[in-house]
């Protein structure tokens, strides 16, 4: 387990430039991330060691699979909160979720039971595999409202590989892209992270996330900083930088 006296030097701190995470499942035991408060806490600890120290963590909430509420959330969190500030002080935990674009969302939305990232930002996730019904719906509900959506992995959208019109539609919504760590790392496969790349390339990213569901994942965000692309994004005005200056504290 960490401490404050862990070793920490300039050249570990790969995501010191980040700063922050606003897209990770390290919450123990409420969707498909960590399973146990000692596995999120090594999660915590490789984050802090890399340099983040803001996190937001962000279980998934969707119908078929992960039916958490605020109440769920804020369970999970109370678990590792305490754990966390005794061993890192100034690492800030707050909690969001990561909204999958479905009825249940809609019905959220309806009863103003979400959980923003902060301020009005909102983490939404559609289908891999198949177009949603759901999504631009939702996404001009959430905009109607005066929600920000954060696009979840559109790199990660198979279906929109071949469909340039979908990013340009949302990028014009003012939909907010977060692209990820393990995708620059080519985690997900080749064609993940080409649009990934292509994405920042555009200049469309506007927030990067690590997506992490365990810790034996770690060892790809080193893979993931050595990405010429994660280089480019040194320039770009992130979402994550603005959570850096963000006040909230729970
Ligand atoms: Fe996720």
């Amino acid at each position: 387990m960490a401490s404050l006296a862990a070793p920490i030097t300039h050249a570990n701190q790969v995501l010191a430039s980040l700063g922050s995470d606003l897209h990770v499942h390290l919450l123990p035991g409420i969707d498909d991330g960590a399973r146990t408060v000692a596995d999120g806490l090594t999660l915590l600890e490789k984050h802090y060691q890399s340099g983040i120290r803001s996190i937001v963590a962000t279980p998934h909430v969707r119908a078929d699979f992960f039916l958490n509420t605020q109440a769920s959330i804020r369970a999970a969190w109370e678990l590792i909160y305490p754990e966390a500030q005794r061993q890192w002080p100034d690492l800030r935990l707050t909690y969001a979720a990561e909204y999958f674009a479905d009825d249940y969302l809609m019905s959220l939305i309806e009863q103003e039971e979400l959980l923003p990232l902060f301020d009005r930002y909102l983490l939404v996730e559609t289908s891999m595999n198949r177009e949603s019904p759901y999504l631009s719906e939702i996404i001009r509900t959430l905009l109607d409202k005066g929600w920000k959506p954060v696009l979840a992995h559109p790199e990660r959208y198979r279906p929109w590989h071949k469909r340039p019109d979908r990013y340009a539609e949302l990028h014009e919504m003012n939909v907010i892209f977060q692209v990820n760590l393990l995708s620059l790392a080519g985690v997900y496969g080749p064609a993940e992270k080409a649009m990934a790349e292509k994405l920042i390339h555009l200049g469309w990213v506007g927030a990067v996330g690590s997506d992490l569901h365990h810790p034996n994942q770690y060892h790809y965000i080193q893979k993931a900083v050595q990405n010429p692309f994660f280089q480019m994004l040194n320039d770009v005005p992130l979402l994550n930088h603005a959570l850096l200056h963000t006040t909230r504290n729970e």
